[in-house]
């Protein structure tokens, strides 16, 4: 099985469907939160790891909005919507600078995290191919910024 990332361009908002109920099934709530949990302390640990709080109570409290997401995301109830609205993704990313870059570190530790779970490969690759193509969504800064002004 090959958890491979697709090269979207900047701007690109590649088609995505949401993982296989199969996958929810599987991992239940508990399982998703222990993922998402260790998908932070990879980040926590990459490149990105400025991003995200420094105090561990916040980043306890990051680890379990990112859960609340993802549970509702894969079928489970939806306690995103209850605790922190609707989603809107873009919108919530965009006090950070996430580029292209940003994005492969970020689904790199996803890939780690995911290689670690104990289901079925083709369950593994249903949640893989859900967030390759959501992750270009929130892609808002380009490699490269050229700064426009005076010499
Ligand atoms: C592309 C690379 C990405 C980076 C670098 C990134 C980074 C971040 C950062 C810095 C935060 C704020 C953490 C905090 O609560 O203090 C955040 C929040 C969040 N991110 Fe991402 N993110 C990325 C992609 C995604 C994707 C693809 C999803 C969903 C599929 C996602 C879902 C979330 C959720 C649910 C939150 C919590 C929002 C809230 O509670 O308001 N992120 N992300």
């Amino acid at each position: 099985m090959e958890l491979k990332i697709t090269p979207y361009e900047f701007g690109e908002r590649p088609e995505v469907t949401k993982p296989d109920i199969e996958f929810y099934n599987q991992m239940g709530e508990e399982g998703i939160r222990k993922m998402v949990s260790r998908h932070y302390d990879l980040l926590r640990e990459s490149p990105l790891k400025d991003m995200f709080p420094k105090d561990d109570s916040l980043f306890e409290i990051a680890k379990q909005n990112s859960s609340d997401f993802f549970i509702q995301i894969c079928g489970g109830p939806d306690y995103f919507n209850q605790h922190r609205g609707k989603p809107m993704m873009s919108n919530r990313h965009s006090p950070f600078s996430i580029t292209p870059e940003g994005r492969i570190t970020w689904l790199n530790c996803y890939k780690q995290a995911i290689i670690e779970l104990d289901i079925p490969k083709e369950l593994k690759l249903s949640f893989w191919n859900y967030i390759d193509p959501f992750s270009n969504w929130i892609v808002n800064t380009p490699t490269h910024v050229y700064k426009i002004g005076k010499k």
